[in-house]
């Protein structure tokens, strides 16, 4: 069995092969040098990107295996940016119809949950931490075809407070792997960030979150140094807004094991690449399943992994 993934939500455009249950190749052509002048993701822009991309990545594809090897087309159907889901949506329809090969399609956030499927299997019931640039979520997944969001942010997604973070430090866009860095950079370097001081936001839910309570302390605490003239204190503000939102991420996810006694956790989605994070999650269960960095931002191979999961058991995702 052989399914081609693709991704096309956001700023990313992606093909992978999934080959007998393993990803052969994954191949991501990333846009953010040209969003980054722009401080964001530019739609118009990114829809046009995609169609130069996909055609260039295909002819990688093609180097990979011949085309008449498909069995099955997966796309991203949902959420994202509808120009850029539109174009996948279209290069996956035409290569269904030109093969007559059935065509999968997947939600994106089920995709990154399953992007902890690639390589090892997930157990039953599971617990995912779902952090990127658009969603955070805490799922409950009884069963793979069975999940639920317990738990989400009620404004900012984390990679979007940490983009918007960014920005008002001058630093370039996506700023999360930005402020990873100074976090260990300046970690190396004993900087002590303890005078700045950022507390954590309170929320209804249990397992709700709100990014732009923290975000709004740090921007206001940025204002206040520039409206007195003073030099801001980037790597400290860096360091300590890293701190208070993997503390916060980290905090709730655990209330939520203590309740639901998950066989397994899954990190997932583009923040998943967060070295802290990464090392922090890994502490707090026995079972903690954490992506390759190539899957954790957006990649056609989880797309592929979760068409293959849904058809094992006749499912829509
Ligand atoms: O999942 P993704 O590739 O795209 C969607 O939003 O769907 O996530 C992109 C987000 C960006 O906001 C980026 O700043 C964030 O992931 N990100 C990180 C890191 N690497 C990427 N955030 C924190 N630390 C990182 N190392
Ligand atoms: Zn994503």
């Amino acid at each position: 069995m052989v399914i081609l993934g693709i991704e096309t939500s956001h700023d990313d455009s992606s093909l992978a092969i999934l080959k007998e249950g393993k990803i052969i190749k994954n191949i991501i052509f990333s846009q953010i040098n040209i969003h980054a002048k722009y401080g964001g993701t530019i739609p118009e822009i990114a829809s046009r990107e995609h169609v130069n991309n996909i055609a260039l990545i295909l002819e990688e594809i093609k180097k990979e295996i011949d085309l008449s090897e498909i069995d099955m087309i997966a796309y991203t159907k949902e959420p994202g940016l509808i120009g850029s889901l539109q174009i996948g949506f279209l290069f996956a329809n035409a290569l269904s119809t030109i093969l007559n090969k059935p065509l999968i399609p997947v939600n994106h956030l089920n995709g990154h949950f399953f992007s902890g499927a690639i390589d090892q299997e997930i157990s039953y019931p599971s617990l995912g931490l779902l952090v990127s640039g658009g969603h955070t979520q805490i799922l409950y997944a009884n069963s793979p075809f069975d999940i639920k969001v317990i738990g989400e942010t009620l404004d900012d997604a984390v990679g979007e407070a940490y983009d918007k973070v960014a920005r008002k430090l001058h630093l370039s866009f996506p700023g999360g792997p930005i402020i990873d860095k100074i976090y260990f950079d300046n970690l190396k370097n004993n900087i002590n960030a303890d005078e700045i001081k950022i507390s954590i936001p309170k929320t209804e839910g249990k397992y709700d979150f709100s990014l732009s309570g923290i975000k709004t302390q740090v921007i206001n605490l940025i204002n206040t140094y520039e409206n007195k003239k003073q030099k801001v204190p980037t790597e400290k503000i860096a360091i300590k807004f890293q701190e208070i939102v993997i503390k916060y991420l980290i905090e709730k996810f655990k209330l939520a094991i203590e309740e639901f006694n998950p066989n397994s956790i899954v990190l997932a989605g583009g923040v998943s690449a967060n070295k802290y994070l990464r090392e922090k999650f890994k502490l707090i269960h026995k079972n903690a399943i954490i992506p390759k960095m190539e899957y954790c931002t957006d990649n056609g191979a989880m797309i592929a992994k979760a068409s293959e999961i849904m058809l094992k058991n006749k499912k829509t995702l």
